[in-house]
């Protein structure tokens, strides 16, 4: 854990594809936006993803884990040895698309954050991801749809929300342009409630047992008010 005089979080990202969110997330750490956190690794199972070299160009860490041809046993192993050797105390996932295997979510419960492109509890689960997720709010005709933040537990998409925001669909609207209008959304919320997040993971250290959330589980947890963002 943190110096308890001025903690400050060790962050590790978890990515697959592009990686617009981690880099929002570097990008709001390099201008002082985090001043709790401070991103210390970025894993991707996917060697090929565009997020290996974005994560390097501001000279952060990259650990590449193949999840492909490894047995998943080894892969979600070789994840947490990682995650262990570089003391992470905070993992934050930005379009990871594996699922986080059981030892990691036992170990740091309450501290794996995900984004999510859509207003959770709705649109989530397997499958739901990408494109898939806007062609499912399109074809229900909804209104709005929008980005969620939430803790991360052993379903995907299923954990406690953090934080929303929410996003208009427009008349003739494609998969494309309203994945755009809530990417734009994803990249200002995510930084913010991280920021927000370990500031009350400083408070939940500092005052242990006291701002216990209800729908939460351990004393990492406590401190996380929600916030409609
Ligand atoms: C985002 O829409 C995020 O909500 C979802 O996956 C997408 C990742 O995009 N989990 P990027 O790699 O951050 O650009």
């Amino acid at each position: 854990m943190p110096d308890p005089a001025s903690p400050r979080f060790r962050v590790a990202i978890f990515v697959s594809g592009g990686g617009s969110n981690m880099e929002a997330l570097i990008r709001a750490a390099e201008k002082g936006g985090l001043p709790r956190a401070e991103i210390a690794l970025v894993i991707c199972n996917r060697p090929d993803a565009g997020a290996v070299p974005r994560a390097q160009s501001h000279g952060i860490e990259t650990a590449v884990i193949a999840s492909k041809g490894a047995a998943d046993q080894d892969f979600q192993a070789s994840i947490l040895s990682a995650l262990i050797e570089r003391r992470i105390d905070v993992i934050c996932l930005a379009g990871y698309l594996k699922k986080v295997g059981s030892d990691i979510v036992q170990r740091y419960r309450g501290r794996i954050l995900n984004i999510h492109p859509a207003l959770l509890p709705r649109y989530g689960g397997a499958g739901m991801y990408g494109r898939f997720v806007h062609e499912a709010v399109l074809k229900a005709g909804d209104k709005e749809s929008g980005c969620s933040v939430h803790l991360v537990d052993d379903e995907f998409d299923h954990g406690p929300v953090l934080a929303q925001r929410r996003v208009p669909v427009l008349t003739g609207d494609t998969p494309e342009g309203l994945a755009k209008r809530i990417l734009e959304q994803e990249h200002q919320l995510y930084p913010q409630v991280l920021a927000q997040f370990c500031e009350q993971l400083v408070a939940a250290q500092r005052h242990p047992g006291e701002g216990r959330g209800p729908e939460t589980s351990t004393p990492l947890d406590s401190g996380f008010r929600r916030n409609d963002g």
